[in-house]
């Protein structure tokens, strides 16, 4: 008996839990790294590394800074991309979508779950902005530390998760006739509220 294929799957979410499984399996590095992209107002693109933290049927959340350049161009336009790669499963899934943001208590509830350095160091950042160099930096870094030594760390207004809520999503993988480059690519669209899926020429 042939086994079943997951893209055969009817709801994209089942295929994205079937993909990013197996991945955490296979991939102890930063399986959840997704590229991010959006647009300035010249309409230049720009992407860069965040981690993906959840992914529900509203969509996928990364957190981040809101005064960053990602968050600015993401929410004046409203609408921003993600690709996410796995190597050793040769596939890929590709999300364009609106942009949306977590409520507080979601946002609180990662927050906590972070360790102490990783709060001081978002707490003290100033996203982007040039710094004199290195030195300047763990200098600000120990004097936060010690300030919050025993205390709880609060966390910045400025840092929230950030959720690109899909519109199409295409899952990517090659197949194991890869020579031929027969490869599969299943894309859902949401038109009128309902999801549709169809396949593309690789
Ligand atoms: C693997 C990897 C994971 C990263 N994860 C995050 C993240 O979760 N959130 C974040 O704000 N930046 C993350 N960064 C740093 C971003 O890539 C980026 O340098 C920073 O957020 C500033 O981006 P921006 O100026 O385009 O907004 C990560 C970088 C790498 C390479």
């Amino acid at each position: 008996m042939n086994k079943p294929n997951i893209l055969e799957a009817e709801n994209w979410i089942d295929i994205w839990h079937h993909y990013y499984n197996a991945e955490i399996e296979l991939e102890k590095s930063d399986p959840n790294a997704i590229c991010i992209s959006s647009v300035d107002t010249n309409g230049m693109p720009n992407s860069r590394y965040v981690l993906l933290k959840d992914v529900t049927e509203r969509g996928f959340t990364f957190y981040t800074n809101l005064t960053s350049q990602k968050s600015i161009e993401l929410f004046q336009n409203g609408k921003g991309a993600m690709t996410w790669w796995s190597r050793a499963q040769n596939k890929s899934v590709r999300v364009q979508g609106t942009v949306d943001q977590v409520n507080d208590a979601v946002a609180n509830a990662y927050w906590d779950s972070r360790k102490e350095d990783a709060k001081i160091s978002a707490l003290i950042s100033k996203q982007s902005k040039e710094v004199e160099n290195r030195e300047q930096l763990e200098e600000e870094f120990a004097k936060a530390k010690l300030e919050y030594a025993g205390k709880n760390i609060p966390r910045p207004a400025h840092w929230s998760g950030i959720i690109i809520c899909p519109l199409r999503i295409e899952f990517w993988e090659s197949t194991s006739e890869y020579t031929s480059r027969l490869h599969n690519r299943i894309v859902f669209e949401l038109k009128n509220d309902l999801w549709q899926k169809k396949r593309l020429y690789p």
